[in-house]
C-alpha cells in the first residue's frame, strides 16, 4: 500500500488529524488537497495540544514532508501565524513543507463578504467565518488570486481589480462594510508573498516524481463527506469536495487511485454550524456526551450538537467516497452511558430509507433508532468487552467494511490498530 486517504465520514470532527498524525510515522508524505483553515485537526503530543488548521498533520514528524496541494483555498497571514506556532516545537525547512503556487488565496475581501453574509443573508449555514465560500466563489467564478500571483505586483493588482468589480458594489450598497482599498490589500498580500516564497512550489509536479519514485503519501480530508459541496446536505455544507474525489482534482495522483481510502467516524455523531442532523440529541443525555466528548469546534469553539450514530449517514459516505475500512474514534465517549441507541434507517413522508443519497431530505427524516446494549470497557488492553464488540461488529455489517483501528483518546498511545496501514 503506497497512498492512503484520510476522509471525514460525518459532519467533520471525527478525529482525523490524530490518525493522520499516527500514520504519517509510516509516510513520506502529508498531503492537504482541499479545505482551508476552516478545518482544525487537534493532535495531542505529551499532553500537549496542538491544532493545525492549514498546515497537514505529518507536520509534526520529522519524516515527513508537508504538501498544501492546489485544491486548497490559503489563508497567508493565518498561516505564517500557524507556522510561527509549529516552529517553536520543531524545525521546518522548505525541504519540509511545500505550498502550491495554484492553490487558491483567501484574501480580507473574502472574510467580510462570509461574516456579512452571515450577519445579514437570510440563507445562514453557520460558517467558520474564514472566507471559505467567498474564496472558492471566486476560483469557480475564474477571478481568484493564486498564491504564484503573491510573487508577483502586477499580476496580483490586476487580479484584485476584477475580483472587487462586483465585490465593491456588496460591500457599499447591500451590506454597508468598509473595506481596505485594492492598494492596501495589494501591499498586505505581497508583503506575505516575500515570506512564502521559499516554500511556493510546483506540487503537482513534485508529488507525481516523488509518487513514482515509491514513496507513501497520505492524502490529509478536511471536514467530512455530508459537508461535501456535492455529496454532503447542501446547502449546509463547505465549498469544496471533501470526499475521496477531491484527492483527484485537488493535489492529483500518479497511478489513478488511492491504494486505502480510510474514512474516520465517530463512535456518536456530531454537527457544528446550522442544518439537518436526524439523529441529534436534545435531551440531557446530548448534554452528557457534549461534556464528556469536550465536543467545542476546533476553530470556531462554538459547541458541537451532538447524536447517536447515524449508520444510513455512514454508508452513504462509504459509498460516496468507496471508503475501503474505518476508523472509530471517542469510543470512550460513551463507555459507561447508561442508554446507548445508534439509527438504522430514516423514516421520511411514510417511507423508510436505510442509505442517504444526495438530495434526500434530511430535515424531513424522523430517525428510526434502536437500543443497543450499553458498554463499560476501560481500555486497558485491546481486548474489549462483549458489548463493545457487538458495537463495532453492528457497524461492520451495516456499512461492510472493517473498522481497522479504534480510539479511545486523543494521546498516540490510546489508539489501537486492528489492520496494518502503510
Ligand atoms: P465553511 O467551511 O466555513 O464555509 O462552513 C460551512 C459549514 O461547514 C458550516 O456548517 C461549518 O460549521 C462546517 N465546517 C467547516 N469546517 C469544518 C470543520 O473542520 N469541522 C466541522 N465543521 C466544519
Amino acid at each position: 500500500m503506497n497512498s492512503l486517504a484520510i476522509i471525514g465520514a460525518q459532519w467533520g470532527d471525527e478525529g482525523k488529524g490524530k490518525i493522520t498524525d499516527l500514520l504519517g510515522e509510516k509516510t513520506d508524505l502529508v498531503v492537504r488537497f482541499q479545505g482551508g483553515n476552516n478545518a482544525g485537526h487537534t493532535i495531542i503530543v505529551d499532553e500537549e495540544k496542538i491544532v493545525l488548521h492549514q498546515l497537514p498533520s505529518g507536520i509534526l514528524r520529522e519524516n515527513c514532508v508537508s504538501v498544501i496541494a492546489h485544491g486548497v483555498v490559503f489563508e497567508p497571514e493565518a498561516f505564517l501565524e500557524e507556522l510561527a506556532k509549529v516552529e517553536s516545537k520543531i524545525k521546518v525547512s522548505p525541504e519540509r513543507l511545500k505550498i502550491s503556487l495554484n492553490a487558491t488565496v483567501i484574501t480580507t475581501y473574502h472574510k467580510i463578504l462570509d461574516a456579512a453574509r452571515e450577519g445579514k443573508s437570510s440563507n445562514k449555514i453557520g460558517t467558520t467565518g474564514k472566507g471559505i465560500g467567498p474564496a472558492y466563489e471566486d476560483k469557480a467564478a475564474r477571478r481568484a488570486l493564486k498564491v504564484k500571483d503573491l510573487l508577483n505586483k502586477e499580476a496580483l493588482l490586476k487580479k484584485l481589480k476584477i475580483s472587487m468589480e462586483e465585490k465593491g458594489h456588496l460591500f457599499k450598497e447591500v451590506y454597508s462594510v468598509e473595506v481596505p482599498s485594492i492598494e492596501e490589500e495589494a501591499l498586505r498580500l505581497l508583503a506575505l508573498g516575500d515570506k512564502l516564497a521559499p516554500y511556493i512550489t510546483d506540487t503537482f509536479s513534485y508529488l507525481d516524481k516523488e509518487a513514482r519514485s515509491g514513496k507513501k503519501v497520505l492524502f490529509e480530508g478536511a471536514q467530512g463527506v455530508l459537508l461535501d459541496i456535492d455529496y454532503g446536505s447542501y446547502p449546509y455544507v463547505t465549498s469544496s469536495s471533501t470526499s475521496a474525489a477531491g484527492v483527484f482534482t485537488g493535489a492529483g495522483t500518479t497511478n489513478g487511485q488511492v491504494d486505502e481510502r480510510l474514512g474516520i467516524v465517530k463512535a456518536y455523531t456530531t454537527r457544528v454550524g446550522e442544518g439537518p442532523m436526524p439523529t441529534e440529541i436534545t435531551d440531557a443525555i446530548g448534554v452528557e456526551i457534549q461534556k464528556i466528548g469536550n465536543e467545542f469546534g476546533a476553530t470556531t469553539g462554538r459547541k458541537r450538537r451532538c447524536g447517536w450514530l447515524d449508520l444510513p449517514a455512514l454508508k452513504y459516505a462509504v459509498k460516496a467516497s468507496s471508503l475501503t475500512s474505518l476508523a472509530l474514534t471517542k469510543v470512550d465517549v460513551l463507555s459507561g452511558l447508561k442508554t446507548l441507541k445508534v439509527c438504522e434507517a430514516y423514516e421520511i413522508n411514510g417511507k423508510t430509507y436505510d442509505c442517504a443519497f444526495p438530495g434526500l431530505d434530511l430535515e424531513e427524516a424522523t430517525p428510526v433508532l434502536k437500543e443497543v446494549k450499553p458498554f463499560n470497557d476501560k481500555f486497558e488492553s485491546e481486548s474489549y468487552t462483549s458489548e463493545l464488540q457487538e458495537y463495532i461488529k453492528l457497524i461492520e455489517d451495516a456499512v461492510g467494511i472493517p473498522v481497522g483501528i479504534v480510539a479511545f483518546g486523543p494521546e498516540r498511545k490510546q489508539i489501537h490498530f486492528r489492520k496494518s496501514y502503510l
